[in-house]
């Protein structure tokens, strides 16, 4: 959408029709929030600033297909490195040599998807945060491998899409996540220990730290399951680090399938 708007041909890849079309309309929603402020005078061109950005937006279900026309692959699927290697060794036979691969992983190591490829150095990590129309933030993250003119595109890619890039090593949860997802665990244990409810935790973090939302609500906006395959990662990788230990909670909530907004329940119910 971000890029579509800024004035770049994106296609967008999916399994199936059906999730595009609801992807598509979820960002025909999504711009019609943005013109809503953007040009809130001027109802015609934001009209028109819809239809320009549909236009630049076609679809397919084939990535094999459609990645010999591309410049920049922006890898957003499931976070499983088998699943995300199989992806990006294929998308590589296909793409032509300048192309350069990204991944906009929360937690796993892009130096591990650029190793299943043969370009390397053309491989890095552009994460953006939800929800990415509101969010001005993208983190670029550099390999020991990325070559610098890599990392220099991507950075400008990042500003040409109106946000603003910071740079990060090939580290798990770069900068934000690595701050932002043992804070909202800490959230989970303080109310598993029963020492405050859930409801008081958000209120006190956004009335006494100043953020937008409390840990709970930002949990279940971001999806329990996407919470917990990135502790699970990151327990994996230092079992005895206590701010990555797992929540018996967050499991539970998970296996339910209540996986917060997008499935109608998490730590809250919505309608
Ligand atoms: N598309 C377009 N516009 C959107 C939008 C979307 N998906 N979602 C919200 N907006 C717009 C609204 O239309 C509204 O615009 P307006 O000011 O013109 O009316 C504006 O954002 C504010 O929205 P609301 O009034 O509905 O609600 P809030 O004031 O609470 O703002 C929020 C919503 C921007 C989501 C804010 O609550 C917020 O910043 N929350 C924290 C988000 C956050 O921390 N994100 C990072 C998550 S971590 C992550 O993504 C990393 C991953 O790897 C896990």
């Amino acid at each position: 959408q971000v890029a579509a708007a800024s004035g770049h041909t994106v296609v967008l890849v999916d399994q199936s029709d059906e999730i595009l079309k609801k992807s598509t309309k979820g960002i025909e929603e999504s711009l019609k929030r943005v013109i809503k402020k953007k040009f809130a005078d001027k109802p015609e061109a934001g009209a028109e600033f819809i239809k320009k950005t549909l236009k630049n937006l076609t679809t397919s279900t084939d990535a094999a297909s459609v990645v010999h026309s591309t410049d920049l692959v922006i890898e957003a699927i499931v976070e499983n490195l088998e699943v995300k290697n199989k992806l990006f060794q294929t998308l590589d036979k296909f793409a032509p040599e300048h192309t350069i691969f990204a991944s906009n992983t929360s937690s796993l190591q892009i130096t591990k998807m650029a190793n299943a490829t043969t370009r390397q150095d053309r491989f890095g990590g552009l994460h953006f945060f939800n929800p990415v129309p509101m969010m001005k933030l993208v983190e670029v993250i550099k390999t020991p491998m990325t070559s610098q003119k890599t990392f220099e595109s991507l950075v400008d890619f990042s500003k040409a899409v109106g946000k603003s890039p910071v740079s990060c090593k090939d580290t798990p949860g770069f900068i934000v996540n690595r701050l932002l997802v043992p804070y909202m665990m800490e959230a989970v244990r303080l109310f598993e220990r029963g020492d405050a409810s859930k409801e008081d935790i958000d209120v006190a973090m956004k009335l006494g730290a100043g953020y937008p939302m409390g840990p709970f609500e930002l949990l279940d906006y971001v999806g329990l399951d996407t919470s917990k395959y990135i502790i699970d990662g990151w327990h994996a990788l230092e079992p005895n680090n206590p701010l990555f230990a797992p929540s018996p909670l967050l499991n539970k909530l998970v296996e339910e399938k209540k996986l917060g907004k997008k499935t109608g329940e998490g730590f809250y119910k919505y309608k």
